[in-house]
């Protein structure tokens, strides 16, 4: 799977979302979240990210590997929508994202 990091918190440029071929790139409150299982490892989101904020689960930095964790706890309520647009925001962030303080 792909993962979002920390520079989309409060960015949210959403530009990933128009590239995702299976509408797996899924709206919280301050951040997007990739779906792991959804997710079939194209790679047209990553380059689409202005700030950076995708990488593919086996690149990502060393400071960054909670993020996949991050990713996958925000559907454990949600389960596989399958299809970001027919579910909408959901407005809520998976804690630790909820958690970081405002960045500006
Ligand atoms: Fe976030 Fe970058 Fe997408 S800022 S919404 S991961 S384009
Ligand atoms: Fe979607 Fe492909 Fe990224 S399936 S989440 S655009 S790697």
């Amino acid at each position: 799977t792909y993962v979002i990091t920390l520079p989309c918190v409060d960015t949210k440029d959403k530009a990933c979302v128009e590239e995702c071929p299976v509408d797996c790139i899924y709206e919280g409150d301050r951040n997007l979240y990739i779906h792991p299982e959804e997710c079939v490892d194209c790679g047209a989101c990553e380059p689409a990210c202005p700030v950076q904020a995708i990488f593919y689960e086996d690149d990502l930095p060393e400071s960054d590997l909670d993020w996949k964790d991050i990713n996958a706890v925000f559907f454990d309520d949600l389960g596989s929508p399958g299809g970001a647009a027919r579910l909408g925001a959901t407005g809520v962030d998976e804690p630790r994202v909820a958690a970081l303080p405002p960045k500006e």
